[in-house]
């Protein structure tokens, strides 16, 4: 089966090295086409760099470029089983392009979007037949991370998932499904992640190299909240957040930081730019951790609980079910456990009595405690049952 995947940015290429090792072959058109050749340029470089680090042999790179086809014009789909587009994150664009993609695929090729952050009922919108149209949500960099989100839109057909779970998963991929809601799984369910450290570093609790170290060291996580936001960056880190806020038309569990804020209006972006919260350049000198156990772990509880408390919320409104949740935080995130397996192991009558207390002392909405919660503890039942 031909893969096409139109728009040839990062996740574009990314994601074609994936379908073309696994012996399709892959089409890219990109309707800028003078990004064709840097994007020949980038997967060529990507993958000679696995050479040099021995992850791969110059025999399998030479497979996987042979299969890469860079089109400038596409007007033969017909043996195309998937088209996926990666263009930028526009509605607009996005819709214009997948109606293109309609207007020439036979009638049984898959169109999917590999969207984070637009709704897939509003991309679905520009289709006459929108039956076979899904999110394929891919995380960076596609070839590494295992996780792909499959999102079905209000028309898509349970046979459409199907077939492209199938697909996805010859891959080599783990897949789960997601409702069409602001974020899917990961990118709403790791919100406190980043909210909740924020939020401790604006009451002063903690500073950032203080928040990091409880979460690594106590947490067991690869990363600190704020060395993960400075790695993404901060403006591409605040987008997801505001859009999800907005989107979630304005619940206040997911408040965006003035903090995050100001670093974005300072161009202080994170490693990207030099500095962000931490300061990358030449001769700099961070703040080491202040490495008191009881206040590390007080810190390392407050996030926790309110990263299960989203990850509760993700399965009391079917978002996907507990397996998948759990899924997806551990392959799409790295996170050490998933969220509900590490709600049963500290027990749900815990996580709501630090809820409790940490709703009882603000009063705020952010941290209601979710009513499932509430529901398993009274009927003496656990997060995944
Ligand atoms: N980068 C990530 O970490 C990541 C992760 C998961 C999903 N995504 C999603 O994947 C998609 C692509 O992201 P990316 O990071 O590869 O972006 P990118 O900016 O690297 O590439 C975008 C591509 O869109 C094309 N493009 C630009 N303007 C266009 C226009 N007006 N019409 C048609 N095409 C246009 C560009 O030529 C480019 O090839 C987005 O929907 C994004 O949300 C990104």
């Amino acid at each position: 089966m031909n893969i096409v995947i139109v728009g040839v940015g990062s996740m574009g290429i990314c994601i074609a090295q994936v379908a073309a090792t696994f012996g399709h072959d892959v089409f890219l058109f990109d309707p800028y086409s003078e990004q064709l050749d840097k994007s020949k340029k980038n997967l060529t470089s990507i993958l000679n760099r696995q050479v040099e680090k021995a992850r791969m042999t110059q025999a399998e790179v030479d497979k996987i470029l042979s299969k890469v086809h860079y089109v400038d014009h596409i007007n033969d789909f017909s043996s195309c089983g998937l088209v996926l587009e990666a263009v930028i994150e526009d509605l607009r664009v996005k819709k214009d392009q997948i109606a293109r993609i309609e207007a020439m695929v036979p009638k049984n090729t898959i169109i999917a979007t590999n969207t984070s952050s637009l709704s897939i009922a509003s991309i679905s919108s520009a289709l006459k037949k929108p039956d076979r149209f899904l999110g394929v949500h891919f995380f960076n960099p596609a070839p590494l991370m295992k996780l792909v989100e499959l999102v079905p839109g209000i028309s898509t057909t349970p046979k459409t998932v199907e077939v492209t779970g199938e697909l996805i998963r010859s891959w080599n991929k783990i897949t789960v499904t997601a409702k069409d809601t602001p974020g899917f799984i990961v990118n709403r369910v790791a919100r406190p992640f980043y909210g909740e450290a924020l939020r401790i570093h604006d009451e002063g609790v903690a500073d950032p190299a203080t928040i990091d170290w409880a979460m690594k060291e106590i947490g067991g996580f690869r990363m600190g909240p704020f060395e993960l936001m400075d790695l993404i960056g901060h403006d591409v880190n605040f987008a997801v957040t505001e859009t999800v806020f907005k989107e979630f038309f304005y619940d206040p569990r997911f408040k965006p930081s003035f903090t995050q804020k100001r670093l974005v209006e300072a161009g202080r972006l994170g490693k990207k730019s030099g500095i962000g919260f931490y300061d990358y350049r030449e001769g700099a000198n961070n703040p080491a951790p202040d490495r008191d156990q009881q206040k590390g772990e007080m810190i390392f509880n407050r996030i926790l609980v309110m990263l299960i408390n989203e990850a509760a919320d993700a399965l009391f409104m079917n978002i996907a079910t507990a397996e998948d949740i759990d899924l997806a935080m551990t392959n799409g995130v790295n996170y050490p456990k998933g969220l509900l397996q590490w709600g049963d192991e500290i027990g749900a009558e815990n996580v709501l009595k630090q809820l409790q207390e940490l709703y009882e002392t603000y009063y705020e909405d952010r941290y209601r405690p979710n009513p499932y919660i509430k529901k398993i503890v009274s009927e003496g039942k656990t997060f995944r049952n």
